[in-house]
C-alpha cells in the first residue's frame, strides 16, 4: 500500500468512528479532521520547542495551536497596540506568547476569573459554568516568574464586565479561550473595535464538539464586514482586520 493509499485506509477508518454531533447542533457537522499534509516547522524551531516543553503542563492547548498562536504573536510586533488573552486557566497559552514579544514594548493582558467559566448559557451543549476552576492566580504568577516574564498584567475577573477598563489602548492580536458563546460574543464585541488594522482575532474552541457556543457565534460573525476570515483545521478561527 503506498502513503496515499494508507492515508484513504486511515480515512475511511476514521469516518466509521461513533459521530461527535451534539444533539442541540445539529447543523455543526463533526468528522476527525485528517489533513495530507506532514510539514511540521514546529519540530524544527527550538525556540518554540523550548518554550512550548515550558508551558506544556500549564495548558489544555495542543502543540499545533501553540506554534500558530507563537507565529501570531511574532507577527503581532508589526502591527500596533498591546495583546490580550481571555481565557487564561494556568498560564500556558499566555506564557508562550508573553514569551515570543518579551523583547518588544508590547504589554501581554492576562484576563481570567481565575474561578472558572462563566457564562454558560442554552447556546452550550456542554459548558455548564464554573468548569476550569482548578487553577490561581499564584499558579499563573509563578509560571511568569520562572519564565522571567516581565511584560504581562493579569486581570482578574470577569472580562469585559470587571477588567477590560484597564486595558489603554489598541491591540494588536486576541487570543480568545472562553469556551463559551456569550463570553465569545462579549471578548469580540468589546476587541473588534479596539484592534489595529492588520491585527488578529484568534478564537479557540472552533471545532471542539465541547464547545459548539464558540463555533455557533464565530459562524454569525465570520462574514463580519472589515475582516477577512480563516478557519484553520486546527481547532482555531481567525479573524484579521483589514
Ligand atoms: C479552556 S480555559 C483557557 C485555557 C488556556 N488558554 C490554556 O492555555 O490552557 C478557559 C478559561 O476561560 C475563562 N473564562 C471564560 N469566560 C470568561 C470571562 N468572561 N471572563 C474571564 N474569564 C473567562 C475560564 O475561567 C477558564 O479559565
Amino acid at each position: 500500500m503506498d502513503q496515499k493509499e494508507k492515508i484513504t485506509q486511515a480515512y475511511k477508518e476514521i469516518r466509521k468512528q461513533p459521530p461527535w454531533h451534539q444533539p442541540s447542533t445539529p447543523n455543526i457537522q463533526h468528522h476527525r479532521v485528517l489533513p495530507h499534509a506532514t510539514y511540521s516547522p514546529w519540530l524544527s524551531d527550538s525556540d518554540f520547542l523550548e518554550i512550548f516543553h515550558a508551558i506544556e503542563s500549564s495548558t489544555l492547548v495542543d502543540i499545533y495551536r501553540c506554534y500558530e498562536l507563537w507565529q501570531l504573536a511574532a507577527q503581532s510586533l508589526q502591527v500596533e497596540g498591546d495583546i490580550l488573552e481571555v481565557g487564561v486557566w494556568r498560564g500556558g497559552t499566555g506564557a508562550l506568547i508573553a514569551h515570543a514579544v518579551r523583547n518588544s514594548q508590547k504589554q501581554v493582558f492576562l484576563a481570567d476569573t481565575f474561578s472558572g467559566v462563566v457564562k454558560a448559557c442554552e447556546r452550550d451543549p456542554v459548558y455548564q459554568g464554573g468548569e476550569h476552576s482548578d487553577t490561581s492566580l499564584d499558579l499563573v504568577n509563578g509560571l511568569i516568574k520562572t519564565l522571567r516574564l516581565r511584560n504581562t498584567s493579569i486581570l482578574k475577573g470577569i472580562f469585559p464586565d470587571e477588567t477590560a477598563n484597564k486595558i489603554p489602548g489598541k491591540l494588536a492580536l486576541v487570543h480568545c479561550d472562553v469556551d463559551v458563546y456569550t463570553s465569545a460574543k462579549e471578548v469580540f464585541d468589546w476587541s473588534a473595535p479596539r484592534l489595529s488594522g492588520g491585527g488578529a482575532i484568534v478564537f479557540d474552541d472552533y471545532g471542539f464538539s465541547t464547545c459548539e457556543g464558540v463555533t455557533t457565534f464565530v459562524n454569525e460573525i465570520r462574514s463580519a464586514p472589515g475582516f477577512t476570515f480563516i478557519h484553520n483545521l486546527n481547532g482555531h478561527a481567525i479573524l484579521i482586520k483589514k
